[in-house]
Formats: structure tokens, sequence, C-alpha cells
């Protein structure tokens, strides 16, 4: 329940359908909880909102949803209504099922004694567990009025607390290891009829702490997929540095201006999309474009100005393999020293914490190292990627300490004896060693990429050795000042030197 955020009853039947065992019939006493009567009268509008648009007083509002190309299969599958122009129809059927005013109210449903909607097509939005929680209404004739009504904030439905289409993504994004974060439910609802389902839209809120946990439980890997015009790029930017503020590099998808993803996937088709989720792009580089757009790189100063710009957005990275091929492609590109460039962003990172010196009563995980990193980004790459665990042990790669040790013996353990890593359950399998949990709770809390590459992979292990010929080194040089046999000091300063030059 804790790992998948998932209630009870959803747990049950999440496991059941993994081993084959129908938990349907398994009779669940629930209390009643204090906000049943408000999911219920939730549930009676969208019936009644339902029944709205497939009979005859829908024909308009169907026309319109069938020319944006929303077809029945569309609009059942996410629950699309209409609300009539009849000023209290709802209210009337709810007051029947013994709903007062002053409740319909209270919960969005009624205003006065008249419906809140009246000539809109009803997009239900959903909480985190699947239940419709609010409506958003669009308008389908009337130009003159705001373009969505949203349902106003009640105890159960919180827009910042939410995203929409998160119930199904969560599955859908656990099959693609990424989750796709979109701008308007529309754009989700047209990504899901091409197959597209590991998406969720924001809705027109800014990006809350909420929604930020609850993207991390779908995916490490986000990509942004906002719209392409000035509005949709901001944001993107906006987004992209917050999460990256939180240790997230985002991926990017820019799609050309004025589109979004809805017609962009209307005019271009499946295949120009899936493309387009191919070639995202890492956020840094995304910004690295964006700075790159009005700089005249024949004038001097511009361009050291377009790399300090550069720098200070790599400083940002906190991925040390990332910020070093930046670095080297910046060598190459502008034909400057490493060294400098080095020196330079190493200036920019010590920088940083001087903004946050204000006390700030909450728990500031310190800065792990680039080999610390390198180390926990494997074992999170075991858990997610089955040949990993392969590769580690046929690569003899050595963790450094007692507690990553066992937590690597244990998945290793953990895949031969089940065939398969499942991190949920194998996070139970290792609930009473307490050491190895506290390491993996922090390793599941940094971001660290779910999927890889072999040749990437490569790259982490290179930097594992790397530490080893540090440690090597080091051991070799204390060995070396206690020698006292000259000839044996020199032997060992002969090892050293043969590890040195290994290391460049
Ligand atoms: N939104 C809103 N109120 C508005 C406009 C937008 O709540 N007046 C929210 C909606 O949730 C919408 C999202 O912001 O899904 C994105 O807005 P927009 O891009 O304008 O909507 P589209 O998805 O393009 O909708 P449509 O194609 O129907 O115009
Ligand atoms: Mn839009």
């Amino acid at each position: 329940m804790n790992y998948e955020h998932m209630e009870f009853k959803d747990v049950l039947k999440y496991l059941g359908d993994r081993v084959g065992i129908d938990t349907g019939s398994i009779k669940i006493t629930k209390k009643n909880t204090k906000y049943d009567k408000l999911y219920k009268a939730y549930n009676l509008s969208l019936k009644y909102y339902q029944n709205n648009l497939n009979s005859s007083f829908g024909k308009l509002a169907k026309d319109y949803l069938l020319k944006r190309k929303i077809d029945e299969k569309i609009i059942k599958e996410f629950e699309i209504g209409l609300s009539l122009d009849k000023r209290d129809d709802l209210t009337k059927l709810l007051q029947a099922k013994e709903y007062d005013l002053v409740t319909l109210n209270r919960i969005g449903l009624s205003s006065d004694d008249h419906d809140v909607y009246s000539n809109r097509i009803m997009f239900p939005l959903y909480d985190t567990n699947g239940r419709v929680v609010g409506f958003s209404g669009r308008i389908y004739k009337d130009k003159d009025q705001s373009k969505y009504v949203n349902t106003k904030e009640t105890d159960i439905f919180k827009k910042g607390e939410l995203l929409y289409h998160y119930h199904i993504a969560r599955e859908e994004c656990r099959k693609s290891s990424s989750v796709i974060v979109m701008e308007g439910f529309m754009d989700v609802i047209r990504a899901s009829t091409i197959g597209i389902k590991n998406t969720v839209a924001l809705m027109g809120t800014a990006l809350t702490n909420e929604q930020i946990n609850l993207l991390k439980r779908l995916s490490n890997n986000i990509i942004l997929c906002l719209d392409g015009d000035d509005p949709g790029q901001n944001a993107t930017l906006k987004i992209g540095n917050i999460l990256l503020e939180q240790g997230i590099e985002t991926k990017v998808i820019k799609l050309p201006n004025p589109d979004d993803p809805d017609t962009y996937i209307l005019n271009n088709g499946k295949e120009r999309f899936t493309g387009l989720i191919d070639s995202a792009i890492n956020f840094s580089d995304y910004k690295f474009q964006r700075l790159k757009e009005n700089v005249d790189f024949r004038s001097d100063e511009e361009t050291a100005n377009y790399i300090n710009e550069v720098l200070k957005e790599t400083a940002k990275i906190e991925d040390p393999i990332r910020v070093e091929v930046v670095l080297k492609r910046l060598a190459k590109e502008f034909n400057i020293g490493y060294n400098t460039l080095e020196m330079r962003i190493n200036s920019y990172i010590k920088e940083k914490p001087k903004k946050e010196k204000e006390f700030i009563p909450q728990k500031k995980t310190t800065r792990k190292d680039k080999y610390t990193k390198a180390y926990e980004q494997i074992i999170y790459f075991m858990l997610n990627n089955d040949w990993v665990i392969t590769q580690v042990e046929k690569e003899r790669i050595i963790f450094p300490t007692e507690v990553m040790r066992e937590l690597c013996s244990e998945i290793s353990y953990y895949y031969k004896k089940y065939g398969n890593i499942n991190i949920a359950d194998f996070y139970t399998y290792i609930q009473d060693r307490e050491n190895i949990l506290i390491l993996l709770n922090n390793i599941l809390a940094d971001s660290y990429m779910e999927k890889t590459t072999k040749d990437e992979l490569f790259l982490y292990f290179s930097v594992t050795r790397e530490y080893c010929e540090k440690q090597e080194i080091k051991r070799l040089t204390n060995l070396m000042k206690k020698e006292m046999d000259p000839i044996e000091q020199a032997k060992i300063v002969e090892k050293i030197r043969k590890l040195r030059l290994g290391d460049n």
C-alpha cells in the first residue's frame, strides 16, 4: 500500500491479478468513510451527464466531439458527458436522492438552487484511485464564455493534488518506464487514442509539490511534452527547473509552434509522435538549445557569455558522468581546455550552498560524491533491469561498502530465486534487514534513471574501476610510508606509477 500508494482493496486486486486469483468475490467489510456520500453524488452526476450526451439533447455536442475526432469509443472510455441548458435538473435529481441544497452547494454541484454547469461538455476528473471527484466543463457552441469551468475545490477535490489520468498511467508507466507530462486533458485523451497511455495532464496549474511526488511515483523518467507555443515553452523551462532543483533531470519533447499534443497527433499521426518521444532530449540540452538561439558566435564576448551560461546550467546537473560529457563536448566545440572548463564549473558548484544559507528546517540530503552516485545508480539499474544483474556479476563489479555488497547479493539471490525483480516485492522481502533497507530507501528516494543501455552501463562501470584504482593507490601509498627497505619502497612506487598511468 505504501509503495504503490494504493488502497487496500486495490492492492488486493492488483496482487490477485498478478497471480491469477479472482479477488472480486472477497468481501471487505469497510466502514463508511465520511466522504462516501460525496463520491456518490459525483457518481450520480457522472451517470446523469453521460445520459444527456446520449439523449436527443446531446446531438449538437456529439457532432462537436465527432468533428474533433472524439468517437463513441473514446467518449465511453473517458466517460465524457453533457450538462444541459436546463437550470436545475441535476440539483432536483440529487435532492430526490436526499442531498440538501446546503450540501450540494458545498460540494460544488449546485449554486444556490440551480446547477453549476449548463451547456457544457463534461469531462470527469479523477483522483489517484480513479474515483470521480470533479468535472471540467467545456463550451461547445457559445464562444463568449470561458473555455473550461472546473469544479471548485472540495474535501475530495484539490486540483493541485492530482494529475489527470494518474490512475491509468500508473500501470502504463511501469510498462514503459516513463511518464509523459502534458498540459491539457484533451492532449492525454488524444494520445490515448494512438495507444500512448503513460501520460498525465497538469490541467493549467503551476506544478505543486504534491504533483511532483505523484510524478516521481510514476517514474523517474519524466518527459515534458507541453504546448509548442510560447506559454508552453516557458512552462517547460519553469517546470524543468523546479524538477532539476530536486535532482530530477527531465526529458523534453519540443512540439512545433503552435501545436499541442492533440493537434500534433491529429495532423501528423502516431508514427511521427512516437518518433518525437524516442528522440526526446535531456532538459539541460533543451536549455542549451534555447540559450544558443540568440547568440552571435562571431562575437567573442557573446560566445564567452554563452559558455558561462552553459556552465552555470551544467553545474546543476547531479550526474557527474553527464557533467563530464557536457564539458567534453564544450571543450571540443569551442576548442577550450577541459581543465579550464572544469575549474570554472567547480566555482559555480561551490557557490551553490550560499543561496540555501537561510535556515530551512527540512532534512537536506548531502550531495553524494561521484562514486557513491555511480554505485547507487548501478544498484538502481539492477533493480529495474534483469540483464544488469548478470552484467554486474560478469564484470565482477566490487561495491565499496559492506551494506552495498549485501544489498547487491540479496538482489542477485532474489533474482535467481524468482526469475525476475519487482521492486515492491523485493522491498517487502528485505523488510527485516534494517541496514539494507535504509540504503534501499535512500536509493529509491534519490532520482536515478531506470533504464540504461549497455554502453551507458559500461560508463558507470568505468567510474567504479576508477574508484578501485584510487583506493588501491591510497593503500599502496600508506604501505610505502611504512616500508623501511628502499628497494621494496621503489617497487611500490613503480606499482603506483603504473596504476596512475592506467588511470588516464
Ligand atoms: N484550463 C482551465 N481553464 C481554462 C483553460 C484551460 O482549467 N479556461 C485547463 C484545462 O484543464 C485544460 C488545460 O488547462 O485541459 C490546458 O488548456 P488548453 O491548452 O487551453 O486546453 P486544450 O487542451 O488545448 O483544450 P482544447 O483543445 O479543448 O481547446
Ligand atoms: Mn492546448
